[in-house]
């Protein structure tokens, strides 16, 4: 094999790695002494902007096996036949903490699914936890901050987590899994994930649907308690991380069966709570699972910063049969992935390996920008319509229209029959064996009791309380005897 040289950025080669240039034996640095130079202003430059949430993560490519014909409910090409098989990348990932936070924590983890299907990528940017905390995307900001670290004391501060969840009645239910046993999982092959938001899917006949996808975890629920958690948190802040490189190593690779449910658009007004509020599930008995297909994780990526710190996942990413609902939270999603991926990655961060199509090109009039990779052929128009050939548009619409009506302003969700906050936190509370309950009860009130202000404390009872009389009774003897004792 021949010997690799050691060369600069422009492949000059390097003479000496090892000593930098001086002016004589012993005297200061030369300005001429490239290398040096370039070297330790390339290692300034190494870190890019975190992202601003779900920091910490793992990721795995694999692929997608469609078992089960669902073609009456969407056109989407990747989707068609049963036996058709897709390439994927995943990434698994915490929530609140920064990068360098430990994994074994309690907190939803995000389960984010980037298809590279023949008609585009689409993304499926979900969680663990089929519900979410809010409703409405302009509270994203506050609830994040109050779940992050504080900006004076630099740490996550219970004061700030429950005085947002006070005054937020909407997150009870999700308060509710996330301090249940669920809360935090043995690794990132032992959840379940969810779309958790309603997406609408629409067949070749132009029929709507509204589906929320769940992938079941095929090696079964492993989760860890409030004690398990802290304990491996403080072994190996990594231990998502290592569970899931070396699984995959040793050839185990760890596979989820996708499920949908499925509501015929004409049913979305007449059911009894809104079916695009994010802080309820759509109970099985309603509308149960529908079985599609497998997804299995089968090779690391090579290098972590290249292909896990740069991926973009973006949950506008949809392919023609899949498209969003009118859920306020997906609305904002629709922008806010993009745009954080301009800041964090730049405006060509879709040219990258990870992000780029695989089983179709990207072929439009978007043109230059910041590390502009891709040019285009000598010749090529940068306008639309032109005379000259070059891609246009297919005319076909991508999903079913929604039919909206009423006055712009800032409303609220429409009225339900059954809208309130607090019923489906009760239902999930009641469904918990004795145990469990005992457990639910005592990390609430591990929390809840170190919160400095009583008013702050009371409001987050009466949630409880509301839920059902029996959780909020316990939950307030918990914390009364733990701030007593
Ligand atoms: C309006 C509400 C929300 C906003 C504004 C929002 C915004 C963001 C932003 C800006 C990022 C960082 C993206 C990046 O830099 O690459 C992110 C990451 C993420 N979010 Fe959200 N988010 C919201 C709600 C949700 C919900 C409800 C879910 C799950 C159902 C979710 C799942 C994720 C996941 C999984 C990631 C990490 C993606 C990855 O692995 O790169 N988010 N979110």
């Amino acid at each position: 094999m021949s010997k690799r040289v050691l060369t600069t950025e422009s492949g000059a080669p390097v003479a000496d790695n090892q000593n930098s240039a001086s002016a004589g034996v012993g005297g200061p640095l030369l300005l001429q002494d490239q290398h040096l130079l370039e070297k330790l202003a390339r290692f300034n430059r190494e870190r890019i902007p975190e992202r601003v949430v779900h920091a910490r993560g793992s990721g795995a490519y694999g692929h997608f096996t469609v078992t089960d014909d669902v073609s009456d409910l969407t056109s989407a090409a990747f989707l068609s036949t049963v036996g058709k098989r897709t390439e994927l990348f995943t990434r698994f990932s915490t929530v609140a903490d920064n990068l360098g936070g430990a994994d074994a924590v309690r907190d939803p983890r995000g389960f984010a699914v980037k298809f590279y299907t023949e008609e585009g990528n689409y993304d499926l940017v979900g969680n663990n936890t089929p519900v979410f905390f809010i409703k409405d995307p302009l509270k994203f900001p506050d609830f994040i901050h109050s779940q992050k670290r504080d900006p004076f004391t630099g740490k996550q501060e219970p004061d700030n987590v429950w005085d947002f969840w006070a005054h937020a009645p909407e997150a009870t239910h999700q308060v509710t899994w996330l301090m249940g046993d669920r809360g935090i999982p043995a690794s990132y092959r032992h959840m379940n994930g969810y779309g958790s938001h309603t997406y609408q899917w629409t067949n070749a006949a132009g029929d709507a649907f509204f589906v929320k996808y769940h992938f079941k975890t095929n090696q079964g629920i492993r989760s860890l308690s409030a004690e398990q958690g802290q304990e491996l948190a403080g072994k190996d802040a990594n231990s998502h991380q290592t569970d899931l490189l070396q699984a995959i190593e040793r050839g185990v690779h760890p596979s989820w069966t996708l499920y949908v449910q499925v509501m015929p658009a004409a049913e979305a007004d007449g059911y009894r709570f809104n079916p695009f509020d994010l802080t309820k599930v759509w109970p099985h008995a309603d509308y149960p699972l529908r079985r599609v297909g497998r997804l299995v994780l089968d090779r690391n990526p090579d290098n972590v910063f290249a292909e896990v710190e740069q991926a973009a996942f973006s949950p506008n990413n949809f392919v023609p049969g899949i498209g969003p609902s009118p859920d306020k939270m997906l609305q904002g999603r629709l922008f806010a992935y993009a745009d954080a991926h301009r800041y964090r990655l730049g405006v060509n961060h879709t040219q990258l390996a990870v992000n780029a199509p695989r089983a179709t090109t990207a072929d439009n009039y978007g043109r230059d920008g910041l590390m502009a990779a891709n040019a285009q052929p000598r010749g090529e128009k940068n306008y639309e319509p032109n005379s000259y050939g070059g891609p246009a548009e297919t005319g076909t619409p991508l999903s079913a229209p929604l039919a909206v009506h009423g006055h712009t302003g800032t409303h609220e969700a429409p009225a339900h029959s059954k809208d309130d906050h607090f019923f489906q936190a009760g239902e999930l509370y009641r469904l918990m064996s004795e145990e469990e309950r005992g457990r639910l009860v005592a990390n609430i009130a591990g929390g809840l009791s170190q919160v400095s202000r009583e008013d702050v404390i009371e409001k987050n009872l009466a949630h409880f309380h509301a839920a059902d009389p029996e959780y909020g009774k316990r939950v307030e003897a918990a914390v009364q005897a733990l701030r007593e004792g």
